[in-house]
């Protein structure tokens, strides 16, 4: 496990892989290997899709390719761009809005992009790698800066790497890298017969 390892504290037992996913900010100064890399993108690759559209593209680049790696950077507002620039990969995830079987409007393509890059995360950590999605993005810069053409939108910026030292973050983001991880609980959004009402199914029986 790494040193950064920071596993939820689950109400119920879950995959290992699941538990070990976490957003990290610092970044070991350290190369992804070019096959872990080509899983990371075969795993967003099988994820499910509306009628199997798979509206997900990327744009990937590691700092071997510091033109790209800095137009992609350049994507992300500032404040991401303050810690991202550490990880040794950097991707924007793009949606294409319509279904190319029938040129209609996809509802459901944002929701796909997010099942892709949601995979993506989990190969990532059962690689011993984690990314950091970012809505934190200039989409209208990304289009200008990679052509991104009509009918397609920039959705999310990713950080990929190993995860490194909170302690090569400054201060308020390093206190954010180790602060416990909080969620609501499960009986607070999965319902029954009554909207807002918890589903006897998630409630715990003592
Ligand atoms: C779609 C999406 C957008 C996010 N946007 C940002 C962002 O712009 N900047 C940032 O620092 N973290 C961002 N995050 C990270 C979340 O804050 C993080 O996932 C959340 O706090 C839960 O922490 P965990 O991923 O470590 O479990 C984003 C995550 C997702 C999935």
């Amino acid at each position: 496990m790494s040193p950064a390892a920071r596993p939820a504290p689950t109400d119920a037992p879950v995959h290992e892989v699941i538990r070990h996913r976490w957003s990290p900010r610092a970044f070991e100064d350290r190369p992804v290997e070019p096959e872990k890399l080509r899983s990371l993108f075969e795993a967003a690759r099988w994820a499910a899709s509306s009628y199997n559209g798979q509206p997900w593209n990327f744009i990937v680049a590691t700092k071997d390719d510091p033109a790209t790696y800095n137009r992609i950077l350049e994507s992300f507002h500032e404040f991401n761009q303050g810690w991202a620039k550490n990880a040794p990969v950097i991707a924007l995830s793009v949606a294409a809005l319509n279904f190319q079987h029938d040129g209609q409007p996809n509802r459901h393509a944002f929701h796909d992009v997010g099942q892709a890059a949601a995979n993506l995360a989990n190969e990532a950590t059962h690689l011993g790698l984690q990314i950091h999605q970012m809505a934190g993005i200039l989409p209208d810069k990304a289009r200008e800066l990679f052509h991104i053409p009509d009918g397609y939108e920039a959705v999310a910026g990713i950080a990929i790497g190993y995860p490194g030292e909170a302690n090569s973050l400054p201060g308020q983001l390093r206190e954010r890298e180790v602060a416990p991880r909080q969620r609501k609980p499960v009986s607070s959004f999965v319902f029954g017969g009554e909207w807002g009402k918890p589903s006897p199914l998630v409630v715990a029986k003592n």
